[in-house]
């Protein structure tokens, strides 16, 4: 096989290496393309470009595989807890156990969060978007915590990812906890770093915090399963703000505001907030099967189709048992899921979804998890956003340790071209 492309154009030949990757992934390294040729490349929405070369995740979408740092996502739901796959992802290697008991006291020693802050979150009205909230309250921890990141110090690299990954969940709780009224809450340093979170989510200032392993399994998985997803839009977003040599923190508000779209973390919600319209609509879903298929009706399936996946979603399927295992532990009876099966198992029969290969991806069901542990619908993108955390920092690391170049794509410019300025009274 050779290790080289030719483009031919105009009669003149251009030859460009072919890189391999360690899955025997193929790629034409047009690095030279535009200093030999005078052209470039266009391809909107970047479904032919690859933009780095990296180490963390690998996924496959015809196979429907995904794996972070080698080991597969199943394996990892099942035997890992998140922080260990935090650390797995950031650093490139599981952690022992000296190793992970070290990670997590430094990071319960950051999680604090600076009083002040509170002044921030009580300027937003309650009826804000929590993550519209989280990605400013992100942003303004850098106000706090000022020192710019050496990334060729790992002791400062190293800082500055236990400070967010020690913050964030407080911030996370924080944006749940102003929606329902509940007062701002620090967790408790003697539990897990899930449990902790659900605690500062849920704890009620007149109640004891009653521990429930069914629920902090879930949510553990559930944050697992979304923890990276390599090049995807909202990080593809923190290294390219991260490659202007803008710091961490405010990369990671930049990723969060990306996720907030429907077409991407967004779904979870869009797809609940769907659901309950079917169910209200008398709950007929051959109905919305057809406006999902109608080219004139610009309503789609939510939760159905991703850019990458042509087959089914493995966080999907984990997350379907998951599910499954959720509402019957805790015995909830939910008519919104029959909505849900009704629709998935259409879906899957109907030609029009096999022909495009559409099948439920991981908000599908995620949002009804979310749902059954009490978690508000407007907060599930933010859980979302916890989740990917170590993924967006993990990227964001190996980009500025790359030292990668300031992303800026070119354009084929076909506006007008040069014309007289018109003065204002004859326009
Ligand atoms: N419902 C109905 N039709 C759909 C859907 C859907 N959910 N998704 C794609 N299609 C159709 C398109 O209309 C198009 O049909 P055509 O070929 O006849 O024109 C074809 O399938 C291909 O669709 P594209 O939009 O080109 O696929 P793309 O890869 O660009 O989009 C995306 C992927 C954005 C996820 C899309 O499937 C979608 O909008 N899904 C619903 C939103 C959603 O669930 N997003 C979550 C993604 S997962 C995540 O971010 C974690």
């Amino acid at each position: 096989m050779s290790d080289k492309a030719t483009l031919e154009y105009n009669g003149r030949k251009y030859e460009f290496p072919v890189i391999k990757g360690s899955e025997d992934e193929f790629a034409i390294d047009i690095r030279s393309l535009r200093s030999s040729s005078g052209m470039i490349t266009i391809d909107s929405g970047y479904k032919n470009t690859g933009s780095c070369e990296s180490a963390i995740t690998f996924l496959d979408g015809e196979k429907g595989m995904l794996r972070y740092r080698g080991y597969s996502i199943e394996d990892l739901a099942e035997k890992a807890d998140f922080l260990e796959v935090a650390f797995l992802l950031i650093f490139g290697e599981l952690p022992n156990e000296e190793q992970l008991d070290t990670f997590h006291n430094d990071i319960k020693a950051e999680s604090h969060v600076d009083e002040e802050m509170k002044k921030i979150l009580h300027g937003f009205p309650k009826s804000a978007h929590p993550m519209g909230v989280l990605s400013s309250l992100t942003s303004a921890l850098i106000a706090f915590n000022p020192t710019s990141v050496n990334v060729k110090s790992e002791k400062e690299m190293y800082h500055a990812i236990i400070r967010i990954l020690a913050k964030f969940p407080v911030l996370v709780a924080w944006c749940m906890r102003k929606k329902k009224g509940l007062p701002l809450d620090y967790g408790d340093d003697a539990l897990g770093y899930v449990e902790n979170l659900h605690k500062m989510m849920f704890k009620k200032p007149n109640k004891e915090y009653e521990k429930n392993k069914i629920v902090i399994d879930a949510l553990d998985k559930l944050l697992i399963l979304h923890a990276d997803h390599e090049q995807n839009c909202s990080t593809s977003t923190v290294r390219i703000v991260g490659s202007s040599h803008a710091g961490l923190f405010v990369s990671l508000s930049a990723g969060i505001s990306a996720l907030w779209g429907p077409l991407h973390g967004g779904a979870n919600q869009a797809v609940l907030e769907m659901l309950e319209a079917i169910a209200a609509d008398g709950g007929d879903t051959k109905k919305y099967m057809a406006k999902a298929k109608d080219k004139n009706d610009p309503f789609r399936l939510m939760g159905f189709g991703h850019r990458v996946y042509k087959n089914f979603d493995p966080r999907a399927k984990i997350i379907k048992n998951a599910a499954d295992e959720v509402l019957a532990d805790l015995g909830i009876e939910d008519p919104i899921l029959e909505v849900a099966k009704g629709l998935e198992k259409e879906a899957l029969e109907d030609q029009y979804f096999v022909d495009r290969k559409l099948y439920p991806n991981v908000d599908f069901y995620s949002g009804i998890i979310y749902r059954a542990l009490g978690i508000p619908t407007e907060m599930f993108t933010v859980m979302f956003a916890m989740g990917r955390l170590p993924g967006w920092i993990a990227q964001w690391r190996e980009m500025r340790l790359n030292n990668e170049p300031i992303g800026r794509p070119r354009q084929v410019y076909v506006g007008e071209t040069i014309r007289p300025f018109m003065p204002l009274d004859r326009r």
